[in-house]
Parts: structure tokens; C-alpha cells; sequence
């Protein structure tokens, strides 16, 4: 979808209408939202690194990304990307992270991260796919427990994504629309099987959660030891995702690279 408008959010009402937001995207609880005061800070006070940018259609915001400055003058952490259930999946994401990139670009920033759980392939395949993001790190129960339905009982492992947003990877995959190198089977990805390794995910953990949270605990527990084996002992980056529509599979692809 690129019909829409983005742009930053200022107006107190539309910080209120973020809150439902949250709630109906990741079934929060009332705890676990960003509240409208602490929106209304960030937007007022935490200067042109701190940004809050709405997709709207109409006057409807259909999606939103939240965006904070860091100790490092060069990066900025995004905290939160949500785009409303009956518009995922039409590039409203996509479109959201490149206009923050264009704004990042003007405020001399390098590095924008984030974190996401490694269990939600429509993430990866937007971050790393499409976005030309790299996993560099793995953390166990990043959050600790969250009360809210979605993640209730679920332990919140997360990667950390760093989008090097002035580099020719990042360059290239945004050049070519987002379709990355691998952008349906393994078959056609350009790399070299003795240097990757291939880590298989659902594509619906979300489903999986509320139907038998016991078997998806079980492949939080499976991915886990395979992440922290690669990522953090064997120093391999993830590097691309690879979303097999026919055969119902994804795949995180993992290199390891010259220094990390
Ligand atoms: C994750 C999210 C921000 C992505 O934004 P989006 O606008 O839906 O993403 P995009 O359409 O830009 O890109 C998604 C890509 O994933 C593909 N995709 C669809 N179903 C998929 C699946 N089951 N697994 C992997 N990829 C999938 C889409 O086809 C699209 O690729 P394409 O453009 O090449 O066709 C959005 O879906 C969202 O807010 N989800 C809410 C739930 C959530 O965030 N969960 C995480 C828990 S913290």
C-alpha cells in the first residue's frame, strides 16, 4: 500500500488513539501500553531524534513507529512498529521504516535497532528480507514477564536488529523494492551453503500460542539453544530471511562475518 500519508505525530488526540492502537495490535493490557502523557514527552521534549510517525489513510492511522534517542549520538532505538490487523501485510511497515530512515539520514544518524522476537516471521521477513536489517545479538527473556494475553506465560526472547542504514546492503535491498535476495525458496538464495546456517521458524506462532502454548514454549526452547549457539558463542550474524510461501516455511539464514 502507498497511498497513505506519513508524517510525524504531534496532536494529543492522535497520542489517544495510539493507545487503542497498541491494545488491538498486540493485545496489551493496560500496563504494558506506552501511555499518552509519556507520548506527548517524546514528541514535545526529546528533541528531532525522538519521533512518533503515523501512516494515515484518510484521517484513520493505520500504523505507527515510535523512535528514541540514545547515548550514542549516531543511533536511535525503535521501540515500537505496529501497523492495525486488517493492514498488515501491504507494506504499510515497510513504508513506515523508510521514511524514518530519510528522516534519521538528515539528523546525522548511522544506526537505527530494535529488538523483536525471533518467533515472529512477518518481523524477520520485513527486517531482514526486505529491510536489509543484521541480527547481532540474542537475549534470553529480554523483558521478563509481560502480563498482557499475547505474551502471557510466553518467555520473551528477543534479537536485537542493527539497520546500518547508510550502508550498501541496506542501500541495495532498498533499491530493489524490498524483494532481497531470497525472496522464496533456498533454492534461489545466492549464498554458499558451507558458510550459512539455515534456522527453520513457524510461520504463525501467534496461532501456535493460543492453541497449544506448551508446543510453542517447546520451539521457543529449541530456537533458543540454537540461537544462542550461533549468534552468541559462534558469533554468526543473521543476515536473511527466507519466506517459502508453497512449502509453508521460514528461515532465518545466519553468516559468519569477518569481525563482529
Ligand atoms: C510486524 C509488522 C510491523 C510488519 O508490518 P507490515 O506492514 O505487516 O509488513 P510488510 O507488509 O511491510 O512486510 C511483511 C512481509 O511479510 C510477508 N509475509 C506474509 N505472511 C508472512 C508470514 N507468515 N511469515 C513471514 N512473512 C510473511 C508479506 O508478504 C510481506 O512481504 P512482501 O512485501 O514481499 O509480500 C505488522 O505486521 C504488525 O504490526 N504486526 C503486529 C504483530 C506484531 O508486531 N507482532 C510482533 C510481536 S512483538
Amino acid at each position: 500500500m502507498d497511498n497513505g500519508l506519513i508524517k510525524p505525530i504531534k496532536e494529543i488526540n492522535t497520542f489517544h488513539e495510539l493507545l487503542e492502537t497498541q491494545k488491538k495490535v498486540w493485545g496489551l493490557e493496560d500496563i504494558d501500553v506506552v501511555p499518552t502523557h509519556l507520548l506527548k514527552v517524546v514528541s514535545d521534549e526529546m528533541g528531532p531524534k525522538a519521533v512518533i510517525l503515523g501512516y494515515f489513510l484518510d484521517d484513520e492511522i493505520i500504523g505507527f513507529t515510535l523512535t528514541l534517542p540514545t547515548s550514542n549520538p549516531q543511533e536511535v532505538i525503535m521501540h515500537m512498529l505496529a501497523v492495525a490487523t486488517d493492514f498488515q501485510r501491504k507494506n504499510v511497515g515497510y513504508n513506515l521504516m523508510l521514511k524514518l530512515r530519510e528522516l534519521m539520514l538528515s539528523q546525522n544518524i548511522d544506526k537505527i535497532f530494535w529488538t523483536f522476537d525471533p518467533l515472529e516471521s512477518v518481523n524477520a521477513n520485513l527486517y531482514l528480507r526486505k529491510l536489509g536489517g543484521i541480527i547481532t545479538r540474542h537475549s534470553i527473556d529480554y523483558y521478563g514477564p509481560i502480563e498482557s494475553r499475547m505474551h502471557s506465560g510466553f518467555p520473551t526472547d528477543r534479537f536485537i536488529v542493527e539497520w546500518n542504514i547508510r550502508n550498501k546492503h541496506v542501500e541495495n535491498r532498498i533499491k530493489d523494492g524490498g524483494k532481497g535476495n531470497c525472496s522464496s525458496s533456498q533454492l534461489n538464495c545466492p549464498y554458499d551453503d558451507s558458510e550459512v546456517q539455515f534456522v527453520e521458524i513457524p510461520l504463525n506462532i501467534q496461532e501456535l500460542k493460543k492453541e497449544d502454548i506448551s508446543g510453542a514454549i517447546k520451539i521457543r526452547m529449541e530456537t533458543r539453544s540454537k540461537f544462542e549457539e550461533i549468534i552468541e558463542k559462534s558469533n554468526y550474524v543473521g543476515l536473511d530471511f527466507i519466506y517459502d510461501k508453497i512449502n509453508r516455511k521460514g528461515s532465518y539464514i545466519f553468516k559468519k562475518p569477518l569481525s563482529k
